[in-house]
């Protein structure tokens, strides 16, 4: 166990908007460090606005935030030396080519000379930017713009990282590539990440720890098996080849229920829906059951619990819903690079 101060540690933090707009409702969240934190949630949950506040961008109502140990509001400068930050829109000078903006970026964190070079020139090749460095950055691609915006965040070698939706707007393959930059980031000594994400998928893959966020506050936080294992269960669906009468049909749910590891059966024309502690070892016995009744199964089916059955559980809907719900994706989004800079 580390006995590093957090890397982010926010506590009941309320933010509202002019217009009587809740953004934060009392989040709480820690970071430890060393590990990738997921804030996970759809749009308008309040992602980027915690962000901000943890960031020193924007100051919460009430509430109390330490970022690498530093108060974010009694020492906003010490938190913005030891953070790095990837914006939802891209901070980058589109006119300046690649290494222009490494540079730019390293002068205003004081880096001169010899270093500033090979610090840039490190990052360039890093993230794939290398034949592209002289190049201006409106010609880049969304994936090389959005690795640029890492390199970014990273000139100074800050202790905690924030990517604020990193794949938002990238097509899979750049967004898959992104994945594997951020995974390789995260094997980095010491480097702390902080990533927002609305898709359930890259807090999946990325985040070793999940604060799902709704309405401005985080419902549940863990794993993501973790989450996923509270569920208990598996899904199993077995399709048949006719539906089941339903004089038959009370015998069956018993004699299925009654199966060991079975929790709950639902039968809906030729599908039955099968919750069971291990959803593989369950299949055989549910065939065997219903081959005993006399009923024809035509496929089976097991699916894991998913982050969305989690959000479903915590936030009473299901996510594809709530994301529906907040239509407009790209308001109210802007945030500056860290320092203001430009
Ligand atoms: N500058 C702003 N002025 C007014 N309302 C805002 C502003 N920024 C965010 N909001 C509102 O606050 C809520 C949370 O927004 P935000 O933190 O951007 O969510 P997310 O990043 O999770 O999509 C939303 O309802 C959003 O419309
Ligand atoms: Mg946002």
């Amino acid at each position: 166990m580390s006995t590093r101060a957090p890397a982010v540690q926010a506590r009941q933090l309320v933010k509202t908007y002019p217009g009587d707009v809740t953004a934060l409702s009392g989040l709480d969240i820690t970071v430890e460090p060393g590990t990738v934190f997921g804030l996970l949630g759809p749009n308008g949950a309040g992602k980027s606005t915690t962000v901000k506040i943890l960031t020193t961008l924007a100051r919460p109502d009430s509430g109390t935030a330490t970022v690498a140990g530093h108060d974010v509001l009694r020492h906003p400068d010490r938190v913005r030396r030891a953070i790095g930050v990837v914006a939802q829109k891209s901070g980058a000078d589109p006119v300046a080519t690649g290494r222009e903006n490494l540079q730019l970026q390293g002068r205003l964190y004081g880096l001169r000379g010899a270093d500033l070079n090979r610090r840039v020139t490190e990052l360039l090749d890093r993230f794939r930017l290398s034949d592209a460095a002289g190049r201006q950055v409106k010609g880049y691609s969304g994936g090389m713009q959005r690795r640029l915006d890492v390199a970014l965040g990273l000139v100074h070698r800050p202790e905690v990282l924030f990517l604020d939706e990193p794949t938002t707007g990238l097509d899979p393959e750049a967004r898959t590539a992104m994945w594997d930059e951020i995974t390789r980031l995260a094997g980095d000594e010491g480097l702390s990440i902080l990533l927002t994400t609305h898709y359930l998928e890259e807090a999946d893959r990325l985040a070793e720890r999940i604060a799902v966020v709704d309405r401005g506050h985080v419902v549940v936080e863990g794993t993501p098996d973790g989450l996923k294992g509270e569920l208990r269960g598996d899904a199993v669906h077995l399709e048949l080849r006719a539906p089941v009468q339903d004089a038959g049909r009370t015998l069956l749910e018993s004699a299925l229920a009654a199966l060991p590891g079975v929790r709950e059966t639902q039968f809906d024309g030729r599908r039955v829906s099968v919750r069971a502690d291990d959803g593989a070892a369950a299949v055989p016995a549910l065939l065997g059951a219903l081959e005993r009744a006399g009923v024809a199964v035509t496929a089976a089916t097991v699916a894991r619990p998913s982050l969305d059955d989690v959000y479903l559980r915590y936030a009473g809907r299901r996510y594809s819903e709530a994301q529906a719900a907040t239509g407009d994706e790209s308001a109210a989004d802007a945030l500056a690079p860290a320092g203001g800079a430009r």
